[in-house]
């Protein structure tokens, strides 16, 4: 092992006392309040919380979409807000992946050119044949592989945003509501399927969502209010965010589409009068 090597550090990214605030004056918005918290290497991560508490801005700052107002976030040992734009965008595309909730995939290109794009961006051609070959099979996307987005389902355009972002093997996958424009079963075959590749593959995974039962593939959900950190929840069970003492006022949704298995307000399903149902996004 070598000091230099980022994957010899136990925390793969990290946030210090980040802040970030839109706006000025009336209008300010304080969306991150001196966020701290680290996000271990091989490990499954959720964040979870209401609409507006600051989920996608603490997603986007850690992976460098975005930039803090105070604080600092790093990759392995690289403080972020150290590098020039351009080393930035190198360590974008050659550390992280991304998973989108609209999938963003460019429409010109076949579901495989999609795939490989990050790679061929990086220089590295088609990248590892054998592990893009397994994702590809893993997400059953085979048959489809020379179809456009236009020609493939949401889920199928899904799961080529998700083995997009796995093909390279990042040092981290960020994902942002990776499922929420998915039916309860194909949402489910992704967050199984990401959950594997944190499992078996040792990839690092952190997903944003306000939705329990996808928070529950994961091994370790942080719980953000206001743009604070205001909890944690190690091993969670959708059953056991439901009995935790600060989401006991939540109720399982009762739509019909999601079939209950979702427990708030589903994006399938119309929203729960409840303004208590606070998990929406
Ligand atoms: N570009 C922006 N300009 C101004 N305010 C923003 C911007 N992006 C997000 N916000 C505000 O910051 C807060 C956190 O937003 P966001 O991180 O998107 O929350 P979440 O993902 O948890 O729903 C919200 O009050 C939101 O309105
Ligand atoms: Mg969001």
């Amino acid at each position: 092992m070598t000091t230099t090597s980022p994957p010899t550090t136990a925390v793969a990214a990290r946030a210090v006392d980040a802040t970030k605030i839109y706006g000025e004056g009336e209008t300010e918005v304080r969306a991150l309040d001196s966020v701290t918290v680290d996000f271990e290497r091989g490990a499954y991560t959720a964040i979870m919380g209401p609409s507006g508490s600051g989920k996608s801005t603490l997603l986007h700052c850690i992976a460098g979409l975005d930039t803090l107002t105070s604080g600092h976030v790093f990759l392995g040992d690289v403080d972020l807000s150290s590098l020039s734009e351009k080393k930035l965008t190198q360590v974008r595309r050659d550390r992280l992946g991304f998973i989108f909730q609209t999938y963003n995939l460019i429409p010109t290109l076949t579901a495989m050119e999609n795939i490989t794009l990050p790679m061929a961006l990086a220089g590295h051609d088609g990248g590892n044949k054998e592990w893009v070959d397994r994702i590809i099979d893993t997400v059953n996307l085979r048959s489809r592989l020379t179809h456009r987005p236009s020609e493939l389902s949401g889920g199928q355009q899904q799961r080529v945003a998700v083995a997009r972002a796995l093909a390279s093997q990042p040092e981290i996958i960020f994902a942002d509501e990776p499922t929420g424009n998915l039916d309860s079963r194909a949402g489910a075959e992704i967050l199984e399927f990401m959950r594997q590749a944190v499992h078996e593959f040792g990839q690092t995974i952190v997903m944003v969502t306000h939705d329990p039962s996808a928070a529950s593939y994961s091994d370790r959900v942080v719980f953000l209010a206001d743009g604070t950190i205001v909890d944690e929840m190690h091993e969670p069970t959708a059953d056991r965010y439901w009995t935790s003492s600060s989401n006991s006022e939540a109720e399982p949704c009762s739509g019909s589409r999601c079939e209950g298995s979702s427990p708030i307000s589903c994006d399938s399903c119309s929203p729960r009068s409840r303004s208590s149902s606070v998990f929406r996004s």
